[in-house]
């Protein structure tokens, strides 16, 4: 008889998330154990507490969900849970801080949907935040030119950096846009526009995507009005808007919420999984359209 199937949510911020609760009890979740408030310091003893209570065959119906609003202090847990692992004694672990990986994952395979992704001309806007981040993680590694927008050059710089330093022969160009010149030439050329910034923040006007004759896929992520770009709705799901193919939040949302559940689902196949961007991309990629659109 197969163990319960446990889920240790280890959560940076002083409440563990609800959101990532619910996804897991509907992602069908035995028993999840929350931690709130996890720094690195406290997850030796945690992981041990995960590995050595059963057996090593049944280790694969244990496993750690690392989340919480701040992705750099997720990424530390995820070093230390696995410095905490020794040979084959581990258990599986997904990572999916703040929503960022899923919600880039989601973004990445609609755009994907729509056009090649290798060689494409992009520009991620607000590209320095969570989700953004993980975008132009993704593109460059589909082998797209990113344009990685931020209202700082050397926050935009910096991301580049962090993203060239994981994916070889990465193409990203930094760019600063605050005015409406700078937004012009970040669009000129363009065939995929996501963007990615903070919550009711809008980040291209309706006048602005005149300078994108090319644009073929726009994506907005932002759920909160105004829109980050300007005339598309929060629903849009595939919607062509004078040529553009559009997606919205809400529109993303509902891969992003499959893909979520799928990846927690996944964590209990093996013991040895580790789920940050790439492998649930890689996951989101083996459900069929058909699944996605459902
Ligand atoms: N659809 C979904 O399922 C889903 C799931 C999760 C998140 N989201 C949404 O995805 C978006 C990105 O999430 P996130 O967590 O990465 O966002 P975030 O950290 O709140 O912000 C992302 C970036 O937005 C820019 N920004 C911040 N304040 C701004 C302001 N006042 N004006 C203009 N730009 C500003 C910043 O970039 P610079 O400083 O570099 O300019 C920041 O790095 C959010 O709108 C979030 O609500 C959607």
């Amino acid at each position: 008889m197969d163990r319960p199937k446990i889920l240790i949510h280890l959560d940076t911020d002083p409440q563990p998330s609800v959101f990532d609760a619910v996804v897991a009890v509907d992602a069908g979740v035995d028993h999840l154990l929350r931690h709130a408030g996890v720094g690195p310091e406290a997850v030796l003893d945690l992981v041990h507490g995960a590995m050595f209570t059963r057996g090593p065959e049944d280790l694969k119906h244990t496993a750690i969900f690392i989340g919480g609003s701040d992705v750099a202090a997720g990424e530390r847990l995820l070093s230390a849970v696995e410095a905490s692992f020794f040979g084959p004694v581990r258990v599986s672990v997904m990572i999916d801080s703040n929503g960022s990986n899923t919600t880039a994952v989601a973004a990445v395979l609609a755009a994907g949907g729509h056009l090649p992704l290798a060689g494409c001309q992009a520009l991620v806007l607000a590209a320095t935040g969570p989700v953004g981040s993980r975008v132009v993680r993704l593109l460059a590694r589909e082998g797209a030119e990113v344009r990685v927008g931020s209202r700082t050059l050397a926050r935009s710089e910096a991301t580049c950096a962090a993203v060239a330093a994981q994916v070889e022969g990465a193409k990203l160009q930094p760019l600063e846009i605050n005015t409406r010149e700078q937004l012009a030439a970040a669009l000129d050329g363009v065939q995929l526009l996501i963007a990615a910034g903070a919550a009711g923040k809008e980040l291209v006007p309706a006048e602005a995507l005149a300078a994108a004759p090319d644009l073929s896929v726009a994506i907005d992520l932002n759920a909160v009005p105004p829109a980050g770009i300007a005339g598309i709705k929060v629903t849009d799901r595939a919607k062509d808007r004078d040529g553009v193919t559009t997606y919205g939040a809400i529109g993303v949302g509902g891969s992003k919420m499959k893909i979520h559940k799928a990846a927690v689902r996944r964590l209990f196949t093996s013991h040895e999984l580790m789920l940050d961007a790439e492998e649930i991309y890689h996951l989101g990629r083996q459900l069929s359209e058909s699944h996605l659109n459902e």
